[in-house]
């Protein structure tokens, strides 16, 4: 089977007064189709650097510097602004964080459908446009009376669904949700995010899906990658991300965040910060705030490696399976 999208060594550069920074370090992962990858990972550790990337949307002073992001097998960044314009929007589209900022708040919401429609040639008039728009509203469940208000009329979780039915207004392959729903409270984050995985059982596209909200990633995705300074340091089905990680950064993430079983629990955050990414160590990126670190991860950087039934995890130091249940390590002691 061929992945839908197949990231390849991708590297992403932003070029700085104080010179070059590379946030997104050699980075590889697979979206199959339909399938829903998470991506976590502290503040500053790439995420929205590789989802701008995916749709091409980088721009000046980011760089991409290497690799390849293959969607249906083409590389997305030998595109051309045509296929690119095709690319965006029919093929991969993108929820950001902030909906206000990419809803015109000066026009309705019926002539943003209708501008998307148009610029792709996806209607022939603005009545069929607003027949397509109000069955959109209807998947994300806003009546469709509402389809001329302007955005500031909405609540904050009314306007994160229409931006998503416009995401989904000409039937993605992928969906790209960076932090789609920080801004809202959290049960209003768990309606949005049960109605796109509804809508996605139903027109089987897959997601892309960013957010620092762990315990919310398990529920909802099916594998997890987790990134550190610009790196994938581990890549699992989402339950194992939790239940039995092997990185002691995924670990100590796992820590930060109540359980879904919803037994009570020290949180702890790391100890230390995230790697200034204009001055890079030797060895592993996180071995100065990490409690199993040798000098072998001082000196030698791991590399991605694959382990049956858990997944892949770049670590010289792996956990044992059991370590999330206490049986090896002393989970409240050492975070
Ligand atoms: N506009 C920018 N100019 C310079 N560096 C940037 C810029 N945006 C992001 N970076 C660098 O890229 C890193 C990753 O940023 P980002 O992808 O936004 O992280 P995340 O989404 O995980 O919080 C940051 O730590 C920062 O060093
Ligand atoms: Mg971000």
């Amino acid at each position: 089977m061929t992945a839908l999208i197949e990231v390849k060594n991708l590297c992403v550069d932003y070029i700085t007064l104080n010179g070059r920074v590379r946030a997104v370090n050699n980075v590889s992962f697979t979206i199959e189709e339909g399938e829903i990858l998470g991506l976590a990972g502290e503040s500053g550790c790439g995420k929205s650097t590789i989802a701008f990337a995916l749709m091409r949307l980088h721009r000046p002073p980011a760089l991409i510097s290497g690799g390849e992001i293959l969607f249906n097998g083409e590389n997305i960044l030998d595109f051309d602004e045509e296929s690119l314009r095709k690319f965006r929007w029919k093929d991969t589209s993108m929820v950001f964080q902030s909906a206000m900022s990419c809803l015109n708040p000066v026009k309705t919401i019926e002539y943003q459908f209708y501008d998307i429609f148009k610029a792709h040639g996806a209607v022939a008039s603005r009545q069929e446009s607003i027949v397509k728009a109000r069955e959109l509203l209807n998947i994300v469940d806003i009546p469709e009376e509402r389809l001329f208000d302007y955005p500031h009329q909405f609540s904050g979780g009314m306007r994160q669904r229409v931006v998503i039915a416009m995401a989904l207004a000409l039937k993605p392959k992928l969906l790209i949700m960076d932090e789609p729903t920080t801004a809202l409270d959290v049960v209003i984050q768990r309606e949005i995010l049960q109605k796109v995985y509804q809508l996605k059982q139903q027109f089987n596209f897959a997601v892309l899906f960013i957010t620092h909200d762990l315990s919310l990633m398990v529920e909802f995705c099916d594998r997890i990658g987790i990134m550190y300074s610009g790196q994938l340091v581990e890549v699992a089905e989402s339950k194992a991300i939790l239940t039995q990680p092997q990185h002691p950064y995924t670990f100590g993430l796992g820590n930060a965040f109540p359980t879904l079983t919803g037994e009570l629990k020290a949180m702890t955050g790391i100890p230390g910060m995230p790697l200034d990414l204009s001055n890079i160590p030797s060895g592993c990126r996180f071995a100065e705030r990490c409690f199993k670190a040798s000098e072998l991860c001082r000196q030698t950087e791991p590399a991605l490696h694959y382990q049956p039934e858990r997944g892949w995890a770049a670590c010289h130091q792996v956990l044992p399976v059991t370590a999330r249940t206490g049986q090896d390590i002393p989970t409240e002691d050492v975070y």
